[in-house]
């Protein structure tokens, strides 16, 4: 099902805020804050746009040109939002990674990491424990920081381990990198990768997996993902990121509007 009409950033309607990546057409963003305007009595609008690394910097300057006030950023934009900023908050200053741009301001914050712990006592992580999480990208920079700031003891996996040492080397925190995704002894497996958007699925070996273990991926859509199928199948609990992606939009709003998210509606929206 295609959600979203399929706009090229150089073909930009106007509106105010947007959700910039690629692939978007998938993306819930819209849906879920067009009913918090709503909600909040606002008469702002929302888009989805598809944007190519490469033309970043062109489509943000386009967008500030037609007015828009702030953008989320997804696959594969996070890193180059945080270069972008003029005001990058001190946490995407660390991280390097940013979901959240004020066009109007150049400032830049990142909501997934708050709204990815948003998530987290509801499945009964509380405590500090062991977690492994796959991909090395700028979604797990965030989340491998917020969780080492909250003593969770990390294992990291990457398809390019390089990439997972540049990770730990340039966000500071401590992690044990592996060779391969063992997901023995930890809480939570983490799947952070762009992997199921490609079709392919990450070589965890589940078998190896306690049954108390949480297989939480970070994307969400209709269809359950390869990793989340092969968890379940496994025996394992599973998450989806639709409650992430709620947490992230309610924090991104409030940070853009200084007023307190409508967080039924948002919910209701995309549930
Ligand atoms: P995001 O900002 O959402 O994290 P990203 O920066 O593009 O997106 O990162 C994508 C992550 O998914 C990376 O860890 C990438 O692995 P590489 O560093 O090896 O490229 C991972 N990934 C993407 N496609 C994959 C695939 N087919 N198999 C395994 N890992 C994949």
């Amino acid at each position: 099902m295609r959600l979203n009409p399929p706009y090229e950033w150089r073909e930009a309607p106007p509106a105010d805020y947007a959700v910039l990546g690629d692939p978007i057409a998938h993306s819930l963003s819209p849906r879920m804050h067009k009913a918090a305007y709503e909600a909040a009595g606002l008469k702002y609008r929302y888009v989805a746009l598809r944007v190519e690394p490469n033309d970043f910097e062109e489509a943000i300057d386009k967008l500030i040109h037609l007015g828009y006030r702030g953008v989320n950023l997804t696959q594969p934009l996070k890193e180059l939002g945080a270069k972008w900023a003029r005001h990058p908050d001190l946490f995407v200053t660390r991280v390097g990674s940013a979901n959240t741009l004020n066009l109007m301001e150049g400032s830049a914050a990142n909501t997934d990491a708050p709204g990815f712990v948003d998530t987290l006592p509801a499945l009964g992580i509380w405590a500090p424990a062991p977690i492994l999480i796959l991909g090395a990208g700028g979604a797990a920079r965030a989340i491998a920081s917020v969780l080492h700031e909250a003593g969770h003891r990390l294992r990291i996996y990457n398809r390019t381990p390089e990439r997972a040492k540049k990770l730990v080397d340039e966000t500071g925190i401590k992690a044990e990198i592996l060779k391969e995704p063992n997901p023995e002894g930890v809480a939570m497996v983490v799947n952070t990768t762009s992997a199921a958007l490609e079709g392919d699925a990450i070589p965890v070996q589940w078998s190896r997996a306690d049954k108390r273990t949480i297989a939480y991926d970070i994307s969400y859509g209709e269809e359950l993902s390869p990793f989340l199928l092969q968890s379940g199948l496994a025996g394992l609990k599973v998450c989806d990121g639709l409650e992430m992606l709620v947490a992230q939009g309610a924090r991104s709003f409030e940070w853009w509007l200084g007023i307190v998210a409508p967080l039924d509606a948002m919910r209701r929206a995309v549930g």
